[in-house]
């Protein structure tokens, strides 16, 4: 794959919830009145409404709207946690809607892993086996599975704490776990669905950081969202700003705050500071270039490599 074909391609994506929903995306009338009278006339609710985007390899594509904009759903269309209405959703060229359960199943547990705002940690268990269970399904013996789970888990900043339950940990702590989890099994994208609003704001910043330096070490794709502007700004590389299910604006974040596509982005970024998000933004991927450049030139042979490449061969 070269660098210019995108890991998600999304084109013309539905997402209508309620009765004789595919009625909706078809129907030209309906496709246009706003959500209340849509919902009057038909019953249904279009939570996502003809979107289409790319995700770009190595990027950090943000997803950011109001609460009930259609963030969550869309993302959960990209694997079918949630089974769209109608569109076209492609990972790396193959199309995801037509994927059988199998090959559904693999997307889930190898290429696409989620970050949840609950993080959605298994009380009973260990942190390491928690991080070791996306492994454990898929396979991977116990020890093998433990060792892996040791070195993501002090990847996180987790060492020492392997063998405490979920309870026995921190909000922050406890997404450190849940981001973990996701990246033990090596996953060529992550998603997060507003996985630091729970938390408080200094340790949301921590996880923020967490997310740039992992991004910066190991250049992964990322889908995040977010209704929060502030952590959009931070993290994005690109920003799709939703608005009752549709994409209002689709661009990086200093197109965003200086060429607000809208009244509604406009509202959305009134308060930030033009200047301050190109000067924060332009040092940020001068650092990141700087660390990509540099992992390019010492380009080690493969089995030298360390980290995911190195972890990729034993379970795949
Ligand atoms: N299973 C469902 N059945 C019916 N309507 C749903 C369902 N799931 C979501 N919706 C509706 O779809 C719309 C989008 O919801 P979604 O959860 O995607 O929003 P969101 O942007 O993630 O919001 P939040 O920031 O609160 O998480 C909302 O109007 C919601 O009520
Ligand atoms: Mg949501």
């Amino acid at each position: 794959m070269t660098a210019a074909e995108p890991v998600f391609s999304v084109q013309n994506l539905w997402k209508v919830f309620g009765p004789k929903a595919d009625r909706v995306p078809a129907h030209k009338e309906y496709a246009d009145l706003p959500a209340d009278e849509l919902r009057a006339r038909t019953g249904c609710t279009a939570a996502v409404r003809d979107v289409s985007f790319d995700v770009r390899k190595g990027e950090v594509f943000v997803v950011m709207g109001l609460s009930g904009s259609g963030k969550s759903t869309l993302v959960r269309c990209l694997t079918r946690l949630v089974e769209p209405t109608s569109g076209t959703v492609v990972i790396d060229g193959e199309d995801v809607l037509s994927m059988d359960r199998t090959r559904l199943r693999e997307l889930r547990r190898h290429r696409a892993s989620m970050v949840f705002q609950h993080f959605g940690l298994l009380p009973h268990r260990s942190v390491l086996d928690n991080v070791a269970y996306g492994l454990e399904i898929q396979g991977m013996g116990r020890s093998e599975r433990r060792a892996r789970a040791a070195e993501v888990v002090e990847k996180v900043g987790l060492a020492g704490m392997g063998e405490r339950r979920p309870g026995q940990l921190s909000g922050g702590q406890q997404q450190r776990v849940g981001l973990a989890r996701a990246l033990a099994v090596d996953p060529e994208v992550l998603l997060f669905d507003e996985p630091f609003s729970a938390l408080d704001p200094l340790i949301r910043r921590d996880m923020q950081e967490e997310v740039i330096r992992l991004h910066r070490e190991e250049g992964r794709t990322m889908v995040f969202i977010t209704h929060d502007l502030s952590e959009a700004l931070r993290l994005g590389d690109r920003i799709a700003l939703m608005r009752d299910g549709r994409i209002v604006q689709l661009g990086t974040p200093e197109e965003i705050v200086g060429a607000p596509a809208d009244d509604y982005v406009r509202d959305f970024v009134r308060d930030v500071p033009r200047e301050q998000v190109m000067t924060v933004r332009t040092a940020m991927r001068t650092r990141r270039r700087r660390a990509r450049d540099r992992d390019r030139r010492v380009r080690l042979p493969r089995r030298h490599r360390l980290g995911r490449h190195r972890d990729r061969r034993p379970h795949r």
